[in-house]
């Protein structure tokens, strides 16, 4: 039986499957989303079907992910846990430019703190390493917030093995979220790193942005068995490919995000899992 929580930072418990925030904005990650009634209505839904970990950033939007979920869940259930990032600025919509001078990073991770309301920001990740300034000068930045208090937890994202061993060096690593899904291994020696080490690992575009949610596949012929969607075995085989992985499969749609939550409950055969493996490869 898979463990479904997961432990963050040796401390922090969570459900496994978590929630992306990153399309409660407009098009292109920019701007208000298109249905804000629809947005709130997705975020309030999350804490009542027992997911406890969302995902976000300030530069979704930039600037609207985070207020939205402010609004939608402040004052904040027990045992709920946000996730913020920075190191991207955004000069425009679809446009994701490194930024990692420490005083920027500090800046932003206070500003998030007073943005989502909180004492502490549960868990915060350097979106991006800018490959313009020393990552150790980034990493000072990260170990300042812990030191001072302004995070609990931190990660990165997007990174190498040979990176977060060089964090590890400077503070505790205790999340890595690289994009990661059935159909795309590239990080599979980051995932391994993480699982031997009791690091999190976060993969974002679970669904690869929903093309796994499509019917067609192998995906749907195991789904049709289990009585599920595609997109629902795509979340199973991450959940059994290893216990340190934590989806945050993003939506704006309560029904998608409830059909998601089905995952949880699915155990795949040895079978279906080797099938699924080798197909993704
Ligand atoms: N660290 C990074 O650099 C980075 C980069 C990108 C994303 N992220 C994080 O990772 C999260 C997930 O990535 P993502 O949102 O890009 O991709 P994703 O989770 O792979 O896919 C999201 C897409 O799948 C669709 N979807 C979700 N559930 C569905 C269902 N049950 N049936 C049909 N369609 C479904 C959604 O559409 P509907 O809204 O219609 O449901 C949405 O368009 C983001 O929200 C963000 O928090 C991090």
């Amino acid at each position: 039986m898979t463990d479904l929580t997961f432990s963050i930072g040796g401390d922090m418990q969570v459900c496994r499957l978590g929630y992306g925030a990153m399309r409660v904005t407009g098009p292109g990650i920019w701007g208000p989303p298109t249905d804000r009634e629809q947005a709130l209505a997705t975020l309030r839904r999350i804490p009542e079907l027992g997911i406890n970990l969302i995902d976000t950033a300030d530069s979704y939007g930039p600037g609207v992910s985070e207020p939205l979920i402010r609004e939608a869940l402040f004052p904040y259930p027990p045992g709920l846990h946000i996730a913020t990032k920075a190191g991207l600025a955004r000069p425009g919509p679809d446009q994701w430019v490194p930024r990692g001078d420490p005083e920027y990073l500090l800046a932003q991770a206070e500003r998030s703190r007073e943005t989502l309301e909180v004492e502490r920001i549960d868990l915060w990740q350097l979106h991006r390493i800018d490959p313009r300034v020393p990552r150790d000068e980034q990493f000072a930045a990260i170990r300042q917030l812990l030191d001072n208090g302004v995070i609990r937890h931190a990660g990165l994202s997007e990174v190498s093995v040979e990176d977060i061993k060089a964090a590890r060096a400077v503070f505790p690593v205790a999340t890595v979220q690289n994009r990661y899904n059935l159909a795309d291994r590239g990080s599979e020696d980051v995932l391994d790193y993480c699982d031997a080490n009791s690091i999190g690992f976060i993969p974002w575009f679970p669904l690869a942005a929903g093309r796994l949610t499509e019917p067609g596949s192998i995906l749907e012929r195991i789904a049709t068995r289990h009585g599920v969607g595609p997109g629902q075995i795509a979340i199973a085989w991450l959940l059994q490919r290893s216990p340190a992985i934590l989806p945050i499969p993003g939506t704006t749609s309560v029904k998608h995000l409830e059909e998601n939550l089905r995952a949880l409950s699915i155990t795949l055969t040895g079978e279906e899992f080797e099938q699924l493996e080798a197909a993704g490869r």
